[in-house]
């Protein structure tokens, strides 16, 4: 409940994804907040200001020259009345106002009136997103001190594969959370560094090595830590997932990137390294691609990468406060959990059982250990976003004992 008092003016655009705005106006509402909705007349051919109404328990804006609307709130009031104004889903269209600063309808009117901050959730046809125009308003509403909230890939409505669906409620609530700062801060003032994602070690120019991770976890918790007020920067591998809202992020290929963009930025209060980074890489990578030749495969001679999480462990100076690791293991998860608390020299080690038919590479939902030279805390099967929220309410706690000892 961390939109208390918090009021969203919900622009609701023309698009097969506005039935995810009515989830989105449920939770928001879950959060404690209130929702008034401006429905485009597009956006009117998908839901019905019925459904929006009953859903936000509020007047649904439908007409910027109803005499009646404009007498009881005007189009300015109605766009400054509000914390912060969400447009979900955006469309082409209305990214395009926006961006032109165009003002013919209520939606566009009350984006160029307001004072707040807005973010947006694209949503259309792959190629209507990749669209020079579009990419090129895009670019523009950034500029503009515009949130963008994905879009995600996948299959579309229009069968067609690729960026183009609309962020998930969820994700798009905990968007409008971070930005308005709301909820608990327990880590007001911190700087948290989070490495997610794997690393790919070059072969030659198209091939790699790389572990499996999607990054889901990693993302989740730098997306967690912002959300308790902190300031966040995310190393990430190559991943498939959208760049967090309101989290810096730095991307990076191989372990040595990955090393020395957490090196450039420290200080942190706390590390938190969930990437899975390759422990090894070739030695003399190919500077043109491997030919298949007759005499069989080539010999690849493997190099050890550096431990990034031991190597920041270990430091003397600007070593963070509070230091973590993650260990997924397919056996003996909690013993080799305590002999690499030891080896990388952290402060806690979260470990997980990736096993077999355990789902957790790729999947939704995480099972973890907190293992620390205290003893071992073991949580129940949940959602890698929930694991990543408790994990960052402990987090704070352990660091509070620490700088009070
Ligand atoms: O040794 P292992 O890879 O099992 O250790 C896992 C932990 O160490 C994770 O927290 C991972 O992010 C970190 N790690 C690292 N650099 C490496 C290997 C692992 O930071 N080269």
């Amino acid at each position: 409940m961390s939109l208390i008092g918090k009021r969203v003016l919900l622009i609701i655009g023309g698009g097969i994804a506005a039935y995810k705005a009515l989830e989105l106006i449920r939770e928001i509402a879950k959060r404690g907040g209130a929702v008034r909705c401006i429905l485009t007349r597009a956006g009117a051919e998908f839901v019905t200001p019925l459904s929006v109404g009953s859903l936000s328990g509020e007047k649904v804006f439908t007409d910027l020259f109803s005499l009646t609307d404009e007498a009881e709130m005007g189009h300015i009031e109605l766009s400054r009345s509000a914390d912060i104004v969400v447009v979900a889903p955006a469309t082409a269209d209305l990214m395009a106002k926006m961006a032109h600063g165009l003002a013919n309808d209520l939606a566009s009117t009350s984006l160029l009136a307001t004072d707040k901050q807005v973010l947006v959730a694209p949503a259309m046809n792959v190629r209507m997103w990749q669209h020079a125009a579009t990419q090129r308003n895009l670019a523009t509403l950034q500029q503009d001190g515009v949130t963008v909230i994905g879009p995600n890939d996948g299959v579309m409505a229009c069968g067609e594969y690729g960026p183009g669906r609309m962020a998930e409620p969820s994700v798009i609530a905990d968007a409008i959370e971070t930005t308005l700062g709301s909820g608990s801060q327990p880590l007001h003032g911190r700087h948290i560094l989070v490495t997610s994602g794997p690393t790919h070690e070059p072969i030659d120019p198209v091939r790699y090595i790389a572990n499996r991770s999607s990054g889901k976890q990693g993302h989740a918790i730098a997306v967690a830590a912002a959300r308790a007020g902190a300031q966040v920067t995310l190393v990430s591998g190559p991943v498939a997932i959208p760049d967090p809202v309101g989290v810096t992020t730095v991307h990076v290929e191989t372990a040595a990137e990955m090393l020395a963009a957490v090196e450039r930025s420290l200080p942190a209060d706390i590390a938190v390294f969930c990437a899975a980074v390759a422990d090894w890489r070739v030695e003399a990578q190919s500077v043109d691609k491997l030919k298949k030749t007759e005499t069989g495969p080539p010999a690849l001679a493997l190099t050890p990468n550096p431990d990034i999480l031991s190597t920041i462990a270990h430091r003397t100076t600007d070593r963070p406060a509070l230091v973590i690791g993650f260990a997924a293991e397919t056996t003996h998860v909690l013993d080799y959990a305590r002999s690499k608390l030891d080896s990388k020299g952290c402060d806690l080690i979260i470990a997980n059982d990736v096993g077999g038919d355990s789902g957790v590479m790729g999947g939704d939902l995480n099972t973890v250990h907190l293992v620390s030279k205290t003893g071992v805390d073991s949580w129940p099967r949940l959602s890698k976003a929930e694991v990543a929220e408790r994990l960052v309410a402990d987090f704070a706690v352990r660091l509070d004992a620490g700088s009070r000892k």
